[in-house]
This record gives structure tokens, C-alpha cells and sequence, in this order.
């Protein structure tokens, strides 16, 4: 807070004569844009848009005049006085009469208002000028968000930027804001901006000054990342991105058997794919319009009272996202998508009139699978068929249930497929006969894909050849949650921890 000391004095005298004039101009005259306040600086209530006084006398009675810089009403004009200039003021009395007294002010500066004093008896106008919207500066953030009136504004560099000059602004008596800060690259980095990788978006921590790069989706790092500013003060070579290929290796292992018999050959099971909300779901048989049902995890599946939701799904290959189910509808074109708290079937979204549903390209492993809603890291998506047996994948929008980016695939047939599943963009298909290896996989991300050899990526390796022979399982799906593969097989419901190298 500065106080700048008495810079003015103006002494003025008004004419008995003129009271009554003053009275019935101060009635008529019109609103002001600015503010003033006088009396006391807690009696300080802005109101946007007039003129307001309260001026305390020795009697303190206190009287409140509007409209104060009409001509002849009093000798000034805020909007137009120049800074130094005090203008007028006109104490008064109120007993339903104004008396309009003469004053001596002083200008002075007080927590950025301009007001004016009055000496004699300490009363005060205050009149706070409108500097207008605050200045943007560049990679810096307000802590205002109503720009009206604002009288100060403190700036935030965004991180990686140091301030240069003062970091808060006032707007000055004449209307104008003092000049902003401008942030600067941060001084800790020396090394200046990061280097731009290409097919990347860079974060910068600006503690230890490394920069770590991600790669956008079908892309991978190669290089060093993150990278430090080095001691002579420029970066170490910043990776590039790379496309990814295909995953060389698939390794599932850490077979957990969260239930040894569901009771129902065919069906399936899962957890939600976003919410940690500890319930799993599970469908029976499949075909047919039947139930999900949902448990706590403590209870799965023994508890008496599961929640049970009656439900149009074909096949065994849903998804559980965020409290609702989605699934496609049995016998039918429409992807369904069911509020798990009511069984509220909330929207429908059409798969195009040439997918191939109700057994016309079925999935060949133990279930009854045309239309296959999956989850990933980058959201859902829609497997099926086209009438000429091609798989087909969309992604699914899961608030419209709109299909977008799709994807045919034309030198893999669906009927040579036992099921498929979807990590990171990737498609997995499962060999149909026999079902132990990966015989074909397709970038989602790159539209591209690759036909694979029972040796490159098999499944029958490790802990899964003992669980399941691969012909009697109904499903096989990812959870981008915990990064799981879900099998159902013969009842048996069975998780497996899984990683892919590219
Ligand atoms: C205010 O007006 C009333 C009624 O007109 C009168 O009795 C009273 O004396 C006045 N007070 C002052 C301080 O003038
Ligand atoms: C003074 O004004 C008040 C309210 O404005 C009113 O109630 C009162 O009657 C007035 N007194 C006189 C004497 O005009
Ligand atoms: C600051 O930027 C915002 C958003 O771009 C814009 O609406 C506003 O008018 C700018 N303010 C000034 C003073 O340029
Ligand atoms: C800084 O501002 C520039 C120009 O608006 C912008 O391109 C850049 O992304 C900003 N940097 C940060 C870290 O906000
Ligand atoms: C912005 O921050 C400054 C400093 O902390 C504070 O004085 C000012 O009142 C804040 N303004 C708003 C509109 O929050
Ligand atoms: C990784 O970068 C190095 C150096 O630029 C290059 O020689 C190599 O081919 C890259 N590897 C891949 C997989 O692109
Ligand atoms: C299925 O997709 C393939 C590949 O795009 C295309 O050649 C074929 O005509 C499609 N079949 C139908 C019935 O649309």
C-alpha cells in the first residue's frame, strides 16, 4: 500500500443562493458510471453504475446524495478531472433540506482508491475508477474472474516461467492498469524452452528440470525420457517417437481363480472398467435376453441378495463402465446401455445395417458372440462383422453411443477368430482352432494389421495352459482398470495379469 502523500488542495466555495437550484438538480440528474463512497472507508459499498456519497458531518447524521456531478449540481466531473485535481465536494445536513457547504479536500491515494478527503472534519469521498478488463499476460494465470471494478490483479506464471516486474497490478486513478508482468522462462532452466518432439506432448518438472515426453497413442518412445537439463546448459538429446509395430511378446501370468465354478458354462464376468467400486458382474448364459447380476467382491458370489438387472444382451463380451453395462442387444443391430443402480436402459446406438448379428459370424469359442463391446485405455470400442465375415471396429461413444473410426479388416475372417480383445489400441485375435495363440493383430491407431504364426505371440504359455484348454472358454476381454485379462471358462471365472512388448 503506498500513500501518496497530499498532492492538492482546492478550496471551494459554494452560494447560498444556489441551494435551491442544487436541490432539484440533484434529484433529476442521471447515473453516473463511477463510484464514490465518502464518509468512511468500511462504509465503501460499490455500486456498480451510480454515484453514491455518504458523508458524516460533526452531527453525525449521515446523508446520502446521488447524482452528484451534474453541472451546477457540484463543480466537477470525475470522469473527466485530471489525476491531482480534487474537484468538488458538498457536505450537507439532512433534514429534508441539503445544506450545501463549502470544503477543503485533498486527493489521496489510499489501497489504490482515489478518494477525497475532506480536512476539516475527516469525512471523504471515495471514487474508484474503472480500469477495465484485467491485461492477458502470456503463460500466466488471474486470480480474477469478474473483471468489473477490479482495482488489483495478481498474476501466476504457469510453471516453468518466472515473473518479471510485479506480480500484482492496480489499476491507477486515471482509468489505466499499471503495466503487467511478463513471465519469463523459468531462470532454474537454464536449457531455455525443451525441445519440441514430434507425435508428442512434453511435461516439464520444473524441481528437478526434466522434461518426460508421451507419445501419442500407436507411437512409442525411443531414446532417453525424460531428459535433464544438462551442466552445460542445454538439454540432453530429446527422444523421438516411433511407430510402434506390433507387440512382439503378450505375457499372461499371475493366474488368479476369483471363482472355480460359476455354475453356467457359458457366461461371463467382469469388474467395472473405470470405478474401483469393488462389485462384480456377471451374465448368464447368453443368446437370449437374461440378467446381469452384481456382487460385492467380499460376497462374489455367495451373497443371497445380489442385485439382479434384467438385460437385452447378446453373447458374452460387455462392458461394465462408470455404473452402466453395455452390451449389444439381443438379436439386433443396437448397442444397448443399461444404468446399473435401475436397469434403466438410457440410449441405443445403431451398428450399420450390414453387421452381422444373431449368429452370421459368431465368435468361435464357447458362446454365442457377434456384436463384442470392449474397453481400453483410450475408451470403448465395437467389434463385429460385416455380412461378408470381415471384422469390422468402431469406437463407441460411450455417452451417444455413436460408432466412429471404422475399421474393416479385410485379411482376417471373423469366423476364424475364438474371441478378441483390445490393450492400448491393439486387437488380439484368438486363433479359432486350436485357441492357444494370437493369430492375428490390427492397430486401431494405424488401420494396419498382421497376420501372426502359432509361435509369435502364443497364449498357451505359462500359468493359462493349465486353466482352460482355450475351446471352452466364452470370453476373453481386458480391463484398462487394473490392466487385467478376464476369462471366463467352463464356470470358472479367472484373472491374469498381462503385458505386451512392442
Ligand atoms: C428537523 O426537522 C424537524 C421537523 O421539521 C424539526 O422539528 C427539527 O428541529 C429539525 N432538526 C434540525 C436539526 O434542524
Ligand atoms: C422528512 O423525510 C422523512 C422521510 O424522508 C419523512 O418521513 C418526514 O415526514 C419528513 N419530514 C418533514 C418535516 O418533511
Ligand atoms: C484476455 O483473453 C481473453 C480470452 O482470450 C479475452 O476474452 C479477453 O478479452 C482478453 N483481455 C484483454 C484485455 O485483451
Ligand atoms: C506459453 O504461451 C505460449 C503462447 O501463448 C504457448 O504456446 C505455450 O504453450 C505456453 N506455455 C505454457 C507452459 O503454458
Ligand atoms: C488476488 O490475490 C491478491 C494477492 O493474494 C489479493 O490481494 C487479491 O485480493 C486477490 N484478488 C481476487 C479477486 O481474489
Ligand atoms: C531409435 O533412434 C535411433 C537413433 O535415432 C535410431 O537409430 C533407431 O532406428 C530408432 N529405433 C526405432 C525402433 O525406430
Ligand atoms: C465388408 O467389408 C469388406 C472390406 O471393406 C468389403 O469388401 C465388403 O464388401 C463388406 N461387405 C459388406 C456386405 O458390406
Amino acid at each position: 500500500m503506498r500513500e501518496i502523500p497530499p498532492v492538492f488542495f482546492v478550496l471551494l466555495v459554494f452560494f447560498s443562493s444556489s441551494l435551491t437550484v442544487v436541490l432539484s438538480e440533484v434529484r433529476s440528474c442521471s447515473m453516473q458510471r463511477l463510484t464514490m463512497v465518502g464518509g468512511f472507508e468500511n462504509t465503501n459499498r460499490a455500486l456498480s453504475g451510480s454515484i453514491l456519497t455518504q458523508h458524516r458531518v460533526k452531527s453525525v447524521r449521515e446523508c446520502t446524495v446521488r447524482c452528484l456531478s451534474t453541472a451546477g449540481c457540484v463543480s466537477f466531473n470525475y470522469e473527466s478531472a485530471p489525476v491531482g485535481l480534487a474537484g468538488g465536494f458538498r457536505s450537507c445536513e439532512l433534514n429534508n433540506s441539503t445544506v450545501w457547504t463549502a470544503g477543503l479536500y485533498r486527493l489521496v491515494h489510499r489501497e489504490r482508491f482515489v478518494y477525497y478527503e475532506k480536512v476539516e472534519d475527516g469525512g471523504a469521498i471515495f471514487v474508484k475508477p474503472d480500469c477495465g478488463a484485467v491485461p492477458n499476460v502470456t503463460n500466466a494465470s488471474t486470480n480474477v474472474t469478474d473483471s468489473t471494478y477490479v482495482t488489483s490483479v495478481t498474476y501466476k506464471c504457469s510453471n516453468g516461467f518466472d515473473v518479471q516486474g510485479s506480480d500484482t497490478i492496480y489499476c491507477q486513478p486515471d482509468g489505466t492498469w499499471e503495466t503487467p508482468p511478463t513471465c519469463l522462462i523459468s531462470q532454474n532452466s537454464r536449457c531455455g524452452n525443451s525441445p519440441v518432439v514430434d507425435k508428442a506432448t512434453s511435461s516439464r518438472d520444473t524441481s528437478t528440470d526434466t522434461v518426460t515426453y508421451t507419445c501419442e497413442p500407436g507411437y512409442r518412445i525411443n531414446g532417453t525420457n525424460p531428459i535433464s537439463c544438462m551442466i552445460n546448459d542445454v538439454w540432453e538429446p530429446a527422444p523421438s517417437c516411433e511407430e510402434r509395430g506390433f507387440p512382439v511378446a503378450i505375457s499372461i501370468t499371475n493366474k488368479d481363480v476369483v471363482h472355480p465354478s460359476l455354475g453356467k458354462d457359458e457366461g461371463s464376468w467382469m469388474t467395472d472398467t473405470a470405478l474401483d467400486n469393488g462389485m462384480v458382474y456377471i451374465t448368464e448364459k447368453s443368446h437370449n435376453p437374461g440378467k446381469v447380476i452384481e456382487y460385492t467382491s467380499a460376497n462374489f458370489p455367495y451373497t443371497n441378495l445380489p442385485r439382479e438387472i434384467d438385460v437385452e444382451c447378446d453373447g458374452t463380451t460387455h462392458v461394465i463402465r462408470d455404473g452402466y453395462l453395455f452390451c449389444g442387444q439381443h438379436n439386433n443391430l443396437n448397442i444397448m446401455k443399461y444404468r446399473l443402480t435401475d436397469g434403466q436402459a438410457l440410449t441405443t446406438g445403431d451398428l450399420p445395417s450390414d453387421a452381422g448379428v444373431h449368429d452370421v459370424y459368431p465368435y468361435t469359442c464357447a458362446s454365442h458372440t457377434d456384436i463384442d463391446v470392449a474397453a481400453d485405455e483410450h475408451g470403448l470400442w465395437v467389434v463385429y462383422a460385416n455380412t461378408s465375415n470381415n471384422i469390422v471396429v468402431s469406437r463407441l461413444d460411450p455417452e451417444t453411443l455413436d460408432i466412429s473410426d471404422t475399421r474393416v479388416i479385410s485379411d482376417h475372417a471373423k469366423t476364424n477368430t475364438a474371441e478378441t480383445f483390445i490393450i492400448d489400441g491393439v486387437l488380439f485375435a484368438i486363433n479359432s482352432s486350436p485357441t492357444n495363440y494370437v493369430s492375428y493383430v490390427y492397430d486401431l491407431f494405424r488401420g494396419s494389421g498382421k497376420t501372426l504364426t502359432s509361435t509369435d505371440l502364443p497364449l498357451a504359455s505359462g500359468s493359462l495352459s493349465a486353466d482352460t484348454t482355450w475351446d471352452s472358454f466364452t470370453m476373453v476381454d481386458y480391463n484398462p482398470r487394473d490392466g487385467k485379462l478376464y476369462v471366463y471358462s467352463e464356470g470358472k471365472a479367472i484373472r491374469y495379469d498381462v503385458t505386451l512388448t512392442f
